[in-house]
């Protein structure tokens, strides 16, 4: 099975290498693809054989996205229109296509966790060049899955957990909204899910169903203060007194105010894992345990 990977230094990217090593696998980075030069897209794909093609690709920044309109206009190739031409050049040669998507596709004003076929609603640039994107690969071909991810993390900067960890080891104190609400992810949880998908692909071949759209995250739900809290306590060790912590909580008003940032973050963005409990892997574990075992592995 050969497989080939759109980004090679991404967090996702990195996992996957380690994940699916018993495959023969072909890194397509920048500077082999860029995915800005959407003419080239065609072209440099040919050159490759493939049966699967797994983008891990995306502008992800989400505040840049906001407030810049170039890093926009690239955010809206990347995550967006290149992926008409991935799409098509997988419809045309037979190759299942994996894309990951974003749990910023929905608004947040639900209070019950987002099913695959919610309605997608975006309230930030970078949401709707994702949710865009999505739509894009879907009328284009059908042989392909979307994952949407959540609040993904790793050792690899940049990332949420390094940021914390990072403020933390210079004793600074730390201000994390507590009324967002959402699933950190693992990228080693995506990259093993990826991973149980392709076995099976593998092993279906041509009576293959999981396709479409599909969340990955693990299971519960946390908000970024409580979860910014649990990375101190694990950082910290037994002997830690949580009344010494350098984690305050504020609230997303309170935040835009400090930081002068008017982000319209979804307030609830939790993901319904049923699907990909019920197709891939069903002993998912609670998102804690994920963020122990790295924190407690490095
Ligand atoms: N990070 C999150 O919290 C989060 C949340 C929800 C969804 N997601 C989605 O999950 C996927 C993986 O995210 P991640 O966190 O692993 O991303 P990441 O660490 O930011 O990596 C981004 C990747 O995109 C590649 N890239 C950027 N611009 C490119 C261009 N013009 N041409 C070709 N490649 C380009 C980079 O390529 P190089 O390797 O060449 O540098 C890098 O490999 C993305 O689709 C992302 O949108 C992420």
């Amino acid at each position: 099975m050969k497989i080939t990977i759109l980004g090679q230094s991404g967090q996702l990217a990195q996992e996957l290498q380690k994940y699916l090593k018993s495959y023969e696998l072909t890194f397509l980075n920048r500077e082999k693809l860029d995915l800005l030069n959407i003419n080239k897209i065609n072209e440099v794909l040919s050159k490759y054989r493939h049966d699967i093609i797994i983008n891990t690709t995306g502008s992800n920044k989400v505040e840049e996205i906001e407030n810049n309109d170039n890093e926009y206009e690239r955010a809206n190739i990347i995550n967006n229109l290149a992926l008409e031409e991935i799409a098509k050049y997988c419809s045309d040669n037979d190759i299942y296509f994996i894309s990951y998507s974003t749990d910023y596709v929905f608004d947040g004003k639900q209070d019950a966790p987002y099913l695959e076929n919610s309605l997608t609603n975006p309230q930030t640039r970078y949401g709707i060049t994702k949710d865009q994107g999505e739509k894009r690969i879907l009328a284009n071909m059908s042989n392909c899955l979307i994952m949407r991810v959540s609040w993904v993390y790793s050792n690899v900067a940049p990332n949420f957990l390094h940021t914390i960890l990072n403020l933390l080891k210079n004793n600074k104190q730390i201000k994390v909204v507590s009324d967002q609400f959402g699933t950190p992810t693992s990228s080693s949880f995506i990259a093993f899910v990826t991973q149980q998908l392709i076995n099976k692909y593998e092993s279906y071949n041509n009576t293959f169903s999981i396709l479409g759209i599909m969340n990955v995250v693990p299971d519960g739900d946390t908000s970024w203060y409580l979860y910014a809290r649990l990375i101190e306590e694990i950082y910290r060790g037994t002997n830690f007194n949580l009344s010494d912590s350098l984690i305050k909580n504020i609230s997303s008003d309170e935040y835009s105010r400090i930081f002068n940032t008017s982000i319209n973050r979804p307030r609830y963005s939790v993901l319904c894992n049923t699907k990909m409990k019920k197709t891939i892997f069903k002993d998912t574990k609670l998102w804690s345990s994920y963020l122990r075992e790295l924190l407690e592995s490095t």
